[in-house]
């Protein structure tokens, strides 16, 4: 097998359009050489890092992320297990995040999600008056926050909290008054 791929072949094999694999190489994240006529020549591992590019955007990591961690594998050699180790020890937090979200997102579709946009009849239960938009932008319940952060995150504990609890009142009658039979 020919390890020196022509730009069609690559795109063939991968499913990425020959348009696309020149943008990738346009932005440093997969390299190629030329013939003396020329024409681009893809060595064969590429094919792997276009498969990671691939899934990336798909599950919605932004392109300047998912180049910085290609950046972490050689492009003048073939990348070895230990290059990928890193590869994807620097990926891993991010994966992770976005498992969550996407978990939270399969869970969350039929409720209120914080977006601010109130159109459930459950927003005006969870997000009063879009009250999710002072704890930041987005749709704040799928980014990790609960409806009870409104209050929490937006009105910190007053020095009261900070005093000795008083002590309990006694009850105004006997406890035995207050239980029912
Ligand atoms: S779903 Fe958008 S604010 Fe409730």
């Amino acid at each position: 097998m020919t390890d020196n791929l022509p730009i069609g072949d690559v795109a063939r094999r991968t499913g990425v359009s020959s348009s696309a694999l020149r943008f990738y190489e346009s932005q440093g994240m997969i390299a190629s050489t030329r013939t003396q006529g020329g024409q681009r020549r893809y060595r064969r591992e590429v094919m792997r890092r276009i498969a990671f590019i691939r899934i990336a955007q798909h599950v919605g990591l932004p392109l300047q992320e998912i180049k910085t961690a290609l950046s972490l594998l050689p492009d003048r050699r073939a990348p070895r297990e230990e290059d990928w180790e890193r590869f994807s020890t620097a990926w891993r937090d991010r994966l992770d995040e976005r498992i969550v979200i996407l978990q939270a997102l399969r869970g969350q579709l039929s409720t209120c999600i914080g977006c601010g946009c109130l159109s459930l009849k459950r927003c005006p239960l969870y997000n009063p008056s879009d009250a999710a938009a002072r704890l930041g932008t987005g749709p704040r319940y799928l980014l990790g926050d609960v409806p009870d952060d409104i209050h929490q995150k937006t009105n910190p504990p007053s020095t009261d909290a900070l005093r000795p609890p008083k002590k309990r009142e006694r009850p105004r009658f006997p406890l035995s008054m207050t239980v029912e039979n």
